[in-house]
């Protein structure tokens, strides 16, 4: 058991003697944070004896245009990402261009509010622009040229905020669903190691921040056993790697628990930390056929179908979500020794992108905090 969480079993014997409560179950079971409101309730001091809790922040939330957003993430969370103003085509999006205006504003942010930041992502195969693989001709870059250009990106990335950024998801989703290593052109042109290179460019240009890599569907066995495979190599070759990142785009029936929580497990023995970072629950219809997880390029139709909540969520669907939560949060408490953070893909139902993936303009509530910024009443019990 934490030292903290001894403190606080402690203390909780020590009200019900004081209330004089005989030790009855029924009369035993409430605990202080089920006796607190909604209302009272943050999530970081929720979660404060298991784990970080954190949000991906937008470039529009931390620019100021909606300050009570950023409210409720102060508020709520000890720990932010960017959910795009990091990302290659965002802060570099010509070669001699980069756009540091956002990303800036997040760290000064976070330094000012002792958060703690995880820079996201240094080096992915979406959301780069071509040029990055090309010479001024338009020609493929040599292998080369493109690690070149690589290391420079993140010296001049990572580099900044040196010592001011907590960790950087070095790698983003390299892994096919069968765990073998995605086509891209970073692994075209220069081949596998490309991930062996990030990270040392990492290590290099911030050395004081811990190096994750970051993907989704690393429930899957056979993800799990590629995402081991690459973690085993970076470490057979003396290359820093400190933690994988478990993005968790979920609904209400996928993906089963039970492989997530071996997928905790199986992290963990490889030595290095797990996170939780991209959790959100959709509870709307998943299109059949499709692959559910979070490959950006999946883009349908929207179809009223898909959308059978425009107008609210009916209340058996919420305490399905909260159930649903509930048996997430069970599995991430009971390996909080293995797991440092949870983080949540957005602030509010309001403005996630589930509501645009994989159909553009539906209304979900896939997250802990509804579209007026209230914790949803679930909450207390998880
Ligand atoms: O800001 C522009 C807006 O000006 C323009 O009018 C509009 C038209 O489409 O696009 C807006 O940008 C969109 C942006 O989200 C902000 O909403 C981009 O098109 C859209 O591609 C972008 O999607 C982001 C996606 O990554 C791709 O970068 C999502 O916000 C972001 O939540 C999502 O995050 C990823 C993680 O980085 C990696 N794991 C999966 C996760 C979900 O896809």
């Amino acid at each position: 058991m934490h030292k903290n969480k001894l403190t606080i079993a402690i203390l909780l014997g020590m009200s019900s003697l004081a209330l004089g409560c005989n030790d009855s179950a029924e009369q035993s079971k409430p605990t202080l944070k089920s006796q607190k409101a909604p209302d009272q309730l943050t999530l970081k001091a929720q979660f404060k004896d298991n784990f970080k809790i954190g949000t991906a922040i937008s470039r529009d939330q931390i620019l100021g245009a909606l300050p009570e957003d950023l409210n409720v993430a102060k508020a709520q969370f000890n720990t932010f990402t960017p959910e795009n103003s990091m990302k290659w085509e965002r802060i570099h999006p010509e070669l001699e261009t980069y756009d540091f205006e956002a990303a800036d504003a997040l760290v000064e942010y976070a330094q000012e509010n002792s958060q703690e930041l995880v820079g996201h992502t240094l080096v992915w195969h979406s959301q780069t622009p071509d040029w990055v693989f090309e010479d001024d001709q338009g020609e493929p870059l040599t292998r080369d040229a493109l690690l070149k250009r690589m290391q420079n990106h993140i010296n001049t990335v990572a580099g900044r905020y040196k010592n001011r950024i907590f960790a950087w998801d070095v790698v983003n989703e390299a892994l096919n669903e069968d765990g073998t290593l995605r086509e891209s052109k970073w692994s075209t042109i220069i081949g596998d190691d490309f991930i062996e290179y990030a990270f040392k460019y990492a290590k290099q240009a911030a050395p004081n921040a811990k190096l994750y890599y970051n993907d989704y569907n690393l429930y899957k066995p056979e993800k799990r056993a590629g995402a081991i495979a690459l973690i085993k190599n970076l470490q057979s070759k003396g290359i820093q790697i400190d933690g994988i990142g478990m993005q968790a785009h979920y609904s209400l029936d996928n993906p089963e628990l039970s492989l997530m929580e071996d997928s905790i497990v199986a992290y963990a023995a490889t030595g290095i930390d797990v996170m939780i970072t991209e959790l959100d629950i959709s509870v709307l219809p998943f299109p059949e056929g499709e692959e559910q997880g979070a490959d950006i390029s999946l883009d349908i139709a929207l179809q009223e179908r898909f959308n059978p909540y425009p107008d609210g969520l009916p209340s058996e669907v919420n305490t399905q979500l909260g159930e649903r939560y509930k048996a997430v949060f069970n599995i991430l408490k009971k390996h909080d020794d293995k797991v440092s953070r949870v983080t949540f893909w957005g602030i509010s139902d309001a403005r996630t992108w589930r509501n645009d993936w994989p159909m553009q303009g539906r209304t979900d509530y896939p997250l802990l905090i509804d579209r007026e910024l209230k914790l949803k009443s679930f909450v207390s019990d998880l």
